[in-house]
């Protein structure tokens, strides 16, 4: 019973990939008080191509956040102690909606989707010397299909509802954050179109120096900047609740998920890093207040701006396309397992995968690569294979994706990372997480409280000013958990050098 509880509470919506969380913390201790979690469908309507429905999303946000209001309620704590919502989400997947009507025109183009890989080679065979580095001098990035902008220019060039609606200057385009935050605060009615710098940073036409949308980089796409929300730091009052029970509450945290994960995990210092294991993989590294170019195929990012006032921080960024989806696949195309947890039993009773190694390149390739011809293989199959095989081998293969982005990494800052920070959904597989330091042969430490993602938005939405009911401590310690390195680095070595035989493979597997 609950009935003397008075501390002020922080709400945080987590629109990932997979599913769609709401949780509420104390914003003293930083714990959880109440979280309710739905799935989200994803369609796949043609090879290769990846859509998720924005009304669902919308619909999954309202009822997580109703639930939760439930919850608490039932638990004699009063839905007023909320005082603020933060939004954290997946990132790049790109929507665009009517403002007159307040309709989707098309479905959300997820990340990870590829069809426009047509519209990537043109884009690069515009730049001088076919350069797919051409623009990453402004935006940290790649010309890839993995960002926002070429999505974008797709939907233009082959949605008529969407060209239409930009011709007569209806359509407003967002990434996530920006379609819930519009819903949220009135839609049609008022809603406020808008982006944090984090999510900005995402999308080819954001000047991650100048920290604007930027003229030359719209004319490069064809995209007119109207269309486009308005940035914002990461922590400020964007605009209130304009329905259900949270009524009047301030929206005052946005941040891209692995940002939200990078403060979560109190990564608010040059050098500090964190690996968030979801749908995919991602490894960003602090760079404080300045940009680091890479030389190894990572991106640079805006990380978070805590405030109007405050300066930008910069990351640089490992992203591989598929890590939990891997088991997702397992699962959902292959019936190899019947719920995700599964893999872990599986993949325990036999403690290696026999010499099979497995390339989930189901995306392309990312980082270090950026080889979007890339294509997925098991190899290293013998009779002896069996299903408990694959699925250590697609452990492994996180695994190794990891200490690919890591190794990347090292090169680029040449302080190497002596122990590997982890969050998100697939570390409660111990297997992973032992796996994990074997291959790296440094140790893997993973925060007890493991809501790291919603953690950062609640920091973010907490310590905004006309907010201040969270104080963001950087000296803070969390109590974690730690996986030391048990193998010989050798047995590692000869692992890895054949799963780098395997990639090779995956890249050139037309040939
Ligand atoms: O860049 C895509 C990323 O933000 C997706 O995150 O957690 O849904 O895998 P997640």
């Amino acid at each position: 019973c609950h009935t003397n509880f008075s501390v002020p509470l922080v709400g945080a919506i987590d629109q990932g990939t997979s599913s769609t969380r709401f949780l509420v913390f104390n914003a003293q201790t930083s714990e959880v008080v109440c979280q309710y979690q739905v799935e989200i469908r994803q369609s796949f309507p043609k090879e290769g191509w990846v859509e998720e429905d924005p009304q669902e999303i919308l619909q999954s946000v309202c009822e997580c956040v109703e639930k939760v209001c439930e919850m608490l309620t039932h638990m004699n704590i009063s839905t007023d102690l909320i005082k603020a919502i933060g939004v954290t989400n997946q990132r790049e997947t790109t929507l665009v909606w009517d403002k007159e009507t307040g309709l989707p025109l098309y479905n959300a183009i997820v990340w990870m989707d590829l069809r426009t890989q047509s519209t990537v080679d043109r884009l690069i065979s515009k730049t001088p010397g076919g350069n797919k580095n051409h623009l990453k001098s402004q935006t940290g990035l790649p010309i890839s299909t993995y960002f926002s902008a070429v999505k974008l220019r797709w939907l233009m060039d082959h949605i008529e509802e969407v060209a239409h609606a930009v011709d007569t200057h209806t359509a407003m385009f967002g990434t996530v954050d920006s379609w819930l935050v519009w819903c949220l605060t009135g839609g049609v009615d008022g809603g406020i179109h808008c982006t944090d710098v984090s999510n900005a940073s995402r999308t080819l036409l954001f000047n991650i120096n100048t920290l604007q949308w930027d003229l030359e980089l719209c004319s490069f796409f064809e995209i007119p900047v109207e269309i486009l929300p308005e940035v914002k730091s990461s922590s400020e009052i964007y605009g209130y609740l304009a329905s259900g029970s949270l009524t009047g509450t301030p929206i005052s945290g946005c941040l891209g998920d692995q940002s939200a994960a990078l403060v979560g995990q109190m990564c608010l210092k040059d050098g500090q890093a964190k690996n968030t294991y979801g749908t995919g993989c991602f490894l960003l590294r602090n760079t404080g207040t300045k940009p680091v170019m890479s030389d190894h195929g990572l991106l640079t990012t805006v990380a978070y701006k805590l405030g109007p006032d405050r300066p930008a921080c910069y990351a640089l960024e490992g992203s591989v396309a598929i890590a939990g989806a891997v088991v997702r696949w397992l699962k959902d195309n292959m019936g190899i397992i019947q719920s995700s947890a599964e893999i872990e039993k599986l993949a325990a009773s036999v403690g290696t995968s026999y010499g099979c190694y497995f390339v989930p390149a189901f995306s392309g390739l990312y980082a270090p690569y950026w080889e979007p011809n890339a294509r997925g293989i098991i190899c290293g199959l013998t009779q002896f294979t069996t299903r408990n095989h694959l699925a250590f081998a697609a452990l492994e293969a996180v695994c190794f994706q990891t200490k690919e982005i890591l190794d990347a990494m090292n090169q680029d800052s040449g302080v190497p990372l002596t122990q590997l920070q982890v969050d998100g959904g697939m570390t409660c597989n111990q297997l992973l997480m032992q796996l994990q330091a074997d291959i790296l042969c440094i140790p893997v430490v993973k925060p007890t409280m493991s809501e790291t993602t919603a953690l950062g938005a609640a920091m973010a939405a907490g310590s905004a000013d006309g907010v201040s009911v969270w104080n963001i401590n950087t000296e803070h310690s969390v109590t974690t958990e730690r996986y030391q390195p048990q193998i010989n680095p050798n047995e590692t070595e000869f692992r890895y050098a054949r799963w780098k035989k395997a990639v090779q493979k995956a890249m050139n597997w037309e040939t």
